[in-house]
């Protein structure tokens, strides 16, 4: 029987550090903020807002919310963020995707100064991570890494396995993999004989939206299996990517839905706004 991988505990642990560094900031200094902007009425969208405001308030961040209309334009969006970068009280800019059909999410996206992209999916942040030099990792696949350093798994010379290659996880957690060092395969729909790849894995990340989707036969005994899906089952209760029950007996290690990455994602938020805030302290 597998290790359950906390992610609650773990985020508690960094909020509380990150709490104590807000906390020695001195009267009359601003606190760090984040601004989240959120288009239409997807409702898990809202609900991932309103955690990302109740982690800000936690740890004493300043928060703000703009809750846009469907309809709003393209113009009216990339303005606001626009306002939102010359704001001296906001170091961190975050736009809620998926965004409605009629707004293009790479222009809203280079909007954003990199300064303030918290959510470092930037061509200019992209870029830094991809060779190493960065102010900001994106949070999901961040809190996977601090998750497995939290539990002391060492990642280097390890077979990782990544299923899923999407811009905000698969392919920067392939990234953040292979600067730990480990030798990573990137699986993905088209991929051929999946099982056997996945049955490679001593570390098998899974990010594809497809609930229950890995079973125990594709993992090996010892594996250290992580669930970064969100979704419903067949009664319509939240699960993940992985058929927990199943594989968390052949598992070393294995993170459960929920309790397991979504709440290091919004952890990995709330570092990389401190950090913003810093830089833009210090610059002043
Ligand atoms: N939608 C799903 N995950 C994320 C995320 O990490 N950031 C933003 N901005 N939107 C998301």
């Amino acid at each position: 029987m597998a290790v359950i991988l906390d992610g609650k505990l773990t985020s508690q642990k960094v909020r509380e550090e990150i709490k104590k560094e807000v906390d020695l900031i001195k009267e009359g200094v601003r606190r760090p903020g984040l601004a989240v902007i959120i288009v239409g009425d997807d409702p898990a969208s809202h609900v991932y807002v309103r955690n990302k405001k109740k982690g800000c308030e936690e740890v004493g961040f300043v928060s703000r919310e703009y809750a846009l209309p469907e309809n709003t334009s393209e113009e009216e969006l990339i303005s606001l963020v626009k306002t939102l970068n010359s704001d001296e009280e906001i170091d961190g800019i975050l736009v809620q995707l998926p965004l409605p059909r009629h707004l293009d999410d790479k222009k809203v996206i280079e909007a954003i100064d990199p300064s303030k992209d918290v959510d470092a999916f930037s061509y200019h942040n992209v870029g830094r991570i991809t060779v190493g030099d960065y102010d900001f990792l994106p949070c999901t696949p961040a809190g996977v890494m601090e998750l497995l350093s939290n539990y002391n798994i060492d990642v280097a010379g390890k077979n990782a396995v990544v299923i899923g290659r999407s811009n905000i996880v698969g392919k920067p957690q392939a990234l953040l993999l292979l600067q730990a060092n480990a030798t990573v395969t990137v699986a993905h729909s088209r991929t051929q004989n999946l099982k056997e790849v996945t049955r490679q894995a001593d570390i098998l990340v899974v990010a594809i939206g497809k609930a229950k989707f890995v079973t125990a036969d594709m993992v090996k005994e010892g594996a250290v299996v992580i669930d970064v899906g969100m979704d419903r089952d067949e009664n319509g209760k939240l699960c993940g990517d992985v058929d927990f029950e199943s594989v968390k007996e052949k598992a070393s290690y294995i993170t459960p839905v929920p309790g397991g990455v979504g709440p290091m994602t919004i952890t990995e938020l709330l570092k990389n706004t401190l950090t913003a805030y810093k830089r833009h302290i210090n610059e002043k």
